[in-house]
Formats: C-alpha cells, sequence, structure tokens
C-alpha cells in the first residue's frame, strides 16, 4: 500500500515535471496532431521540388534562430511598431524560407489548432529539407514551445570573418564545442553567399591591398568577376551578387562532405571556413570528414538533433504561437 501510495506520487511528480518543463521528446504530437510531420514533409518537399535551394534557407534559418535566445523561433517575428526584432539585425541579410514555415504552420492550424509550435515546425521542415538535399534523414526531437521576445539586440552573432577561435567562444557560449562547430560549418557545402561576405578576401585582404592568398587562384578568379570590386560598402544585400558557397564540386544543393574537400584546397568562400585548414583540430577534423562522407552525414545529423536542443522551451514555458510572425494577443 505505502509502495503504490509512493508510485502514485512519484507518477504525478514526473508528469508534472514534463510538463513545466523537460526534455524534448521524438514524435511529441503523435497523439495531439500526429499528421504534423507528414504535413511538414509534404510541404516542403513540394517547394523542395521548383526550388532545390530551399533546404539551404530553412538549414541557416534554424541556425540562426537557435543561436539567438535558443530555438524558440524568435526569428520568425516581425518588427512591430518601433520595436526591431532579430530579423532587422545586418546577419539577417536574406535570410528566407519564412514563407513556407507560414504556408506549414497555417495548414497545421486548420487540422490542429493550437498544438504545433512555430519552432518545432523550423526544426523539423530543417531536419527535412536536410534528408532532400541528400543527408541522413534523422529522428528530430520535438515539443519546443515558442518564445515571446525578438529583440535586435540580442543579435550576436558569429561574423564570416571571425578566427576559428573566436567563433568557438560564441559557440561555447550556447554549449557547443569545437566539434559541433567544424561539423555543422558543412552546412556551407549547399547554399548561396552573397559578395558583400568576402569582397575583401578578393581585391583587399585585411587592409593589404591584395587578395587572400590562401584562396585558390581559379577560384578567386571566377569570384571576382561575379563580385566587382565595391565603391563603398553595400547596403542593401538584394542589390549584391551572390555566388555558390560550394566552389569546389559542382553540387550547390547537395549536403555532402564537399565543403571538407574545399577547406583542404582553398577553395572555402568565407575566411572562417577557410581557417578551419589551418587549426590542429579541426583540420584533422576536415582530413576525416574529406575522406568520408557517411562519417560526416552521421556526425552532421546528431550535430543538428543537439543545436535543436539548444535553450528550448518546453512544457508551460512560453506559448503556442498562432500566426508564426508574432506573439499572440494578450501577452
Ligand atoms: C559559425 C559561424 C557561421 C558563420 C560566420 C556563417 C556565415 C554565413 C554567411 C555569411 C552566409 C551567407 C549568407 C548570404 O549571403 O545570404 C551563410 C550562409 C549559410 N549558412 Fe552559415 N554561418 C555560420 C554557421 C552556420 C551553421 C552552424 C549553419 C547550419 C547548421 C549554417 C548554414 C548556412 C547555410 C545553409 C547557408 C546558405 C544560405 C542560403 O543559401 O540562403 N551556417 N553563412
Ligand atoms: C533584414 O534587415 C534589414 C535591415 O537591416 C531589413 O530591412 C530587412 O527587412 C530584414 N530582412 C528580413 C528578411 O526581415
Ligand atoms: C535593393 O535592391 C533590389 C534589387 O536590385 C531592389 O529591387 C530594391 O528596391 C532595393 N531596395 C532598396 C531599399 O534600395
Ligand atoms: C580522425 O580520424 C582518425 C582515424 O580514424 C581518428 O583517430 C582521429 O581521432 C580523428 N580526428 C578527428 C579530429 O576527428
Ligand atoms: C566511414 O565512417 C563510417 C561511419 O562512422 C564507418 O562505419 C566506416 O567504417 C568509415 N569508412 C572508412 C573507409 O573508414
Amino acid at each position: 500500500m505505502a509502495s503504490d501510495h509512493v508510485l502514485i506520487v512519484l507518477i504525478t511528480f514526473f508528469l508534472l515535471l514534463n510538463l513545466s518543463s523537460g526534455a524534448l521528446t521524438v514524435q511529441f504530437y503523435r497523439h495531439s496532431c500526429p499528421q504534423t510531420e507528414t504535413i511538414v514533409r509534404t510541404i516542403v518537399t513540394q517547394h523542395f521540388t521548383s526550388d532545390p535551394s530551399i533546404p539551404a534557407g530553412l538549414l541557416r534559418l534554424h541556425f540562426h534562430d537557435c543561436f539567438i535566445r535558443g530555438c524558440d523561433a524568435s526569428v520568425l517575428i516581425d518588427s512591430r511598431g518601433g520595436h526591431a526584432a532579430e530579423k532587422e539585425a545586418p546577419p539577417n541579410l536574406t535570410l528566407r524560407g519564412f514563407e513556407i514555415i507560414d504556408e506549414i504552420k497555417s495548414e497545421l492550424e486548420k487540422q490542429c489548432k493550437g498544438i504545433v509550435s512555430c519552432a518545432d515546425i523550423l526544426a523539423l521542415a530543417t531536419r527535412d529539407g536536410v534528408a532532400l538535399a541528400g543527408g541522413n534523414f534523422y529522428a528530430l526531437p520535438t515539443g519546443r514551445r515558442d518564445g515571446t521576445i525578438s529583440n535586435i539586440e540580442d543579435v550576436h552573432l558569429p561574423g564570416p570573418s571571425f578566427s576559428v577561435d573566436a567563433a568557438l567562444t560564441a559557440f561555447t557560449s550556447i554549449n557547443m564545442d569545437l566539434s559541433d562547430l567544424t561539423t555543422l560549418l558543412g552546412a556551407h557545402s549547399i547554399g548561396f553567399c552573397h559578395c558583400g561576405f568576402f569582397n575583401e578576401r578578393l581585391y583587399n585582404f585585411m587592409g593589404t591591398g591584395f587578395p587572400d592568398s590562401t584562396m585558390d587562384f581559379s577560384v578567386a578568379q571566377s569570384l571576382r568577376s561575379t563580385c566587382p570590386q565595391p565603391l563603398q560598402q553595400i547596403t542593401n544585400t538584394s542589390a549584391d551578387p551572390r555566388i555558390f558557397m560550394d566552389q569546389s564540386t559542382n553540387s550547390p544543393f547537395s549536403l555532402d562532405n564537399s565543403f571538407y574537400h574545399g577547406v583542404l584546397s582553398g577553395r572555402s568562400v568565407l575566411q572562417l571556413d577557410q581557417e578551419l585548414a589551418y587549426t590542429d583540430v579541426t583540420s584533422t577534423m576536415a582530413l576525416n570528414f574529406s575522406r568520408n562522407k557517411t562519417l560526416f552525414l552521421q556526425r552532421f545529423s546528431k550535430a543538428m538533433i543537439k543545436l535543436g536542443n539548444v535553450g528550448v522551451l518546453t512544457g508551460l514555458q512560453g506559448e503556442i504561437r498562432q500566426n508564426c510572425r508574432a506573439i499572440n494577443m494578450g501577452k
């Protein structure tokens, strides 16, 4: 009898614990909205069919979301009145994929009103994008809740000219390590990059008046033909030309270990990416990944799951947003 009582107390305790906070779980919506993951996958796949660059947009959006205030969909919130949201910050430059998240959200609201968070939608859509781009499909823990705060002042992302050390410091602040950094940067095997993020490497590296000598000559030449020397700082990124992140193979939308081949052959676009070749542990890891794509894709999925856990809200924290672009009324 006494042990029954203890058991009930314990069960109640763990139920409450689970509600108020706690870990994410795979298939969190299996009872409350079982069609969730199918709907997300269907809509992402539809978009991917007409635009193979969609996974890149989603992946970067998810990273920016998780890096700032945790994976709470704060990156999706629009500015309102005089309040500037995260997405107004300079590094947002051409973040993309917002419309896809909106489309999934509106379908899910039709079928299961108020159940599925925008943070989970973004994380799931990214997971599906990774698989569509050629990465592994991984079971993604869900149960994230949406945040209610998005401030432009909170955006302190690592920059493209950061050293590996400086980027590592930024990653450490969200409990990610050097291996996570090196592995996740492999995402730069897909998608676009605007000239403004690396132009100085082509013309005037660190004020020397010369190109970055670590960049492969033919890559530099080809990038210079697309990226003219800017006469002044480009403020309108939509007017800035863009190139493929992957300059080492002919697979701009295929998530593979081409990023590491690029690192090892001076074909990285961003300075930070190229510096992986000149740091002890990261250069060995790049070599390992360049030799074994399976190894890279496995580690990448693991690192994505870890990224997706950063600073999540669970249980009764935050809210389930009705519209991914705005916090609910009355908050
Ligand atoms: C750690 C430091 C990082 C820096 C400095 C960095 C920097 C950048 C920059 C400057 C761009 C070009 C954006 C544009 O011109 O539109 C970019 C694109 C991209 N980044 Fe990163 N990134 C970092 C980490 C990551 C991580 C961790 C991921 C994913 C896990 C990621 C995924 C991507 C993707 C997929 C693109 C292509 C986006 C597109 O095609 O729209 N990045 N990144
Ligand atoms: C990014 O920030 C700029 C201002 O820096 C803003 O004009 C633009 O609308 C933002 N982009 C998105 C997608 O919100
Ligand atoms: C930025 O450039 C794009 C493409 O050239 C143009 O359509 C848009 O009007 C420009 N925006 C601003 C604020 O100048
Ligand atoms: C690279 O691979 C070797 C051989 O499998 C392993 O011993 C080493 O720990 C790996 N290094 C890194 C940094 O991944
Ligand atoms: C590549 O990595 C996978 C996954 O870790 C491993 O099972 C396989 O043995 C590796 N292949 C080679 C050729 O080292």
